[in-house]
């Protein structure tokens, strides 16, 4: 089954074609940063009139990469939710509006269940179940993964999330959006030395995270070194980035290890925008080696948003048989532990 993924939950356009016989045949992105770069984050307007702009070039370009026809095409796949919910409109009426014209079934995807699956689209993907470390711009999740649908929400975050955390650090020393990639890179000129700072609710039991204190520690003590002058001094900087990342992968680290030896789960997936990130990838590879789990990460450029995870996952639920009526539905919050397993569809 060939399918078309269509992906715009918030400043990113994909798509791509997935074929289920021969696999990923083509994707193509378009990233905003440059248009939100100057207000210092994501402006939802201007996202959701970018998306108008950037989709139909895309497909027209990604159908020609594939050398794929419109007769070809069996099924078309839509992030609808969660994100933004204008940006979401954008990309479910364009989805569903397709299928309608071209006669095709479509289907409405969790933007959470395309990060999950996307390490799928690898040459050595994960079997089942699995642990999964979910860590992006919006959500941190550690996510008990049964089987495609059945989704156990083990710990989440009870205030920023993860990414959300590096982007704000960021900000505070004056990187621009988006922070994480830009702090990753200032960290390495670093000393793990002379700062520590904390892990948040690593001293309690539990599985559940909180990332905005961490952030907080950030600005207090770039605040202590403004006192001292060393605002401009790119060390101090540099040190500041380190202990902040170092804190908030040693934290990720701590409860990926209590919830891989709670469960008993052998291979453990990290996916999401954060999962790019060099220092945690390191750190959890350790963790794997330490623990006899196996780690499972997508390409760099499909832990951040793209089409091909979405139509990654859609292909998966079109092929079970599962589809949208003729209405489409932007669902701006969208519990993951509420979705159908593929075994009931
Ligand atoms: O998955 P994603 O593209 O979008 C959401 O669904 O949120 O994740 C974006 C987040 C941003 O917060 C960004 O700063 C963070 O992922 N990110 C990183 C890195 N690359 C992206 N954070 C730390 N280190 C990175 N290398
Ligand atoms: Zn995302």
């Amino acid at each position: 089954m060939r399918v078309i993924g269509i992906e715009t939950s918030c400043d990113e356009t994909g798509i791509a074609i997935y074929d289920s016989e021969q696999g990923l045949l083509s994707h193509a992105l378009y990233s905003q940063v440059a248009l939100h770069q100057e207000y210092g984050g994501v402006v939802p307007e201007l996202a959701s009139r970018d998306h108008i702009r950037r989709l139909i070039p895309l497909l027209r370009q990604t159908l020609e990469q594939a050398s794929t026809r419109q007769d070809q095409i069996e099924g078309i796949a839509y992030t609808s939710g969660p994100g933004l919910v204008g940006a979401l409109l954008v990309g479910t009426s364009f989805g569903r509006s397709l299928a309608w014209s071209w006669g095709l079934p479509a289907v409405a995807v969790h933007h959470l269940e395309g990060h999950l699956l996307a390490p799928m689209l690898e040459p050595e993907p994960p079997t089942l179940p699995f642990l999964a470390l979910l860590v992006s711009g919006g959500h941190t999740l550690l996510i008990r993964v049964d089987g495609i649908g059945q989704y156990q929400i083990l710990g989440e975050t009870l205030d920023d999330a993860v990414g959300e955390a590096f982007d704000k650090t960021a900000k505070l020393l004056g990187l621009a959006y988006p922070g994480g990639p830009a702090l990753e890179r200032l960290a390495r000129q670093g000393d793990v030395g002379r700062f520590r700072f904390p892990r948040p609710m690593t001293d309690r039991p539990g599985l559940d995270f909180s990332f905005s204190g961490l952030k907080t520690f950030a600005m207090n003590t770039l605040r202590d070194g403004q006192a001292k002058g060393l605002s401009d001094d790119e060390q101090f900087r540099a040190d500041v980035a380190c202990a902040f990342q170092q804190a908030a992968v040693e934290t990720l680290a701590i409860k990926c290890r209590r919830a891989l030896q709670q469960t008993g789960l052998a291979r453990l997936v990290v996916a999401g925008g954060v999962g790019a990130n060099a220092c945690l990838r390191a750190r959890l590879d350790k963790l794997g080696v330490d623990l006899g789990v196996g780690l499972y990460y997508p390409r760099l450029e499909f832990c951040t948003d793209n089409g091909a995870m979405i139509a990654y996952a859609g292909c998966l639920r079109l092929q079970a048989g599962q589809s949208e009526g003729p209405t489409f539905n932007a669902r701006a919050r969208w519990p993951i532990d509420e979705l159908t397993a593929l075994s009931e569809v």
